[in-house]
């Protein structure tokens, strides 16, 4: 991946951090999936009055990538923050927005253990994983073979 592959994809999760639906946790979360094909689909955080009903940021950016018709992921860029209420961050420069377990899973449907996931904070990169070192010893489609 190269730095403007990154850049591309963290304004594309960045943007849709901002627009991030979290009125009850506050938390905004952006993500941006690269398929296979090269394309970005990103998408934010989505809450719900009913708590359990909200989805991830991750599972929007998923959603988007099977809307169009792509099944293979090849990179993942996830930005998160707390929100000040006033359009800006309350930011923690360690805090690292990783995906949570169940995300962990949503990605390695459509990805492997060598997936990049990157890191980010509302001003930019900060740690680069891979999918194998977020979900080691997964389960996955193979396992059904
Ligand atoms: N959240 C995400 O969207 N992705 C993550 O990787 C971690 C957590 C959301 C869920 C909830 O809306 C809020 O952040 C606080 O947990």
């Amino acid at each position: 991946m190269t730095d403007s592959d990154i850049s591309e994809m963290f304004a594309a999760a960045r943007a849709a951090m901002d627009r991030a639906y979290a009125p009850y946790s506050n938390f905004h979360v952006g993500a941006c999936v690269r398929s296979e094909s090269g394309a970005l689909y990103s998408g934010p955080n989505v809450e719900n009055a009913a708590y359990p009903q909200g989805w991830c940021a991750e599972c929007s950016a998923i959603a988007a990538m099977v809307a169009a018709g792509e099944r293979e992921i090849s990179s993942v860029l996830v930005v998160g923050a707390p929100s000040d209420g006033a359009g800006g961050y309350v930011d923690d420069p360690d805090a690292l927005c990783t995906p949570c377990g169940g995300c962990r899973q949503k990605i390695r449907e459509f990805g492997t253990s060598e997936t990049p996931v990157l890191i980010a904070g509302p001003e930019g990169l900060r740690r680069r994983f891979t999918l194998g070192e977020l979900l080691p010893f997964d389960f996955g489609p193979d396992n059904l073979k």
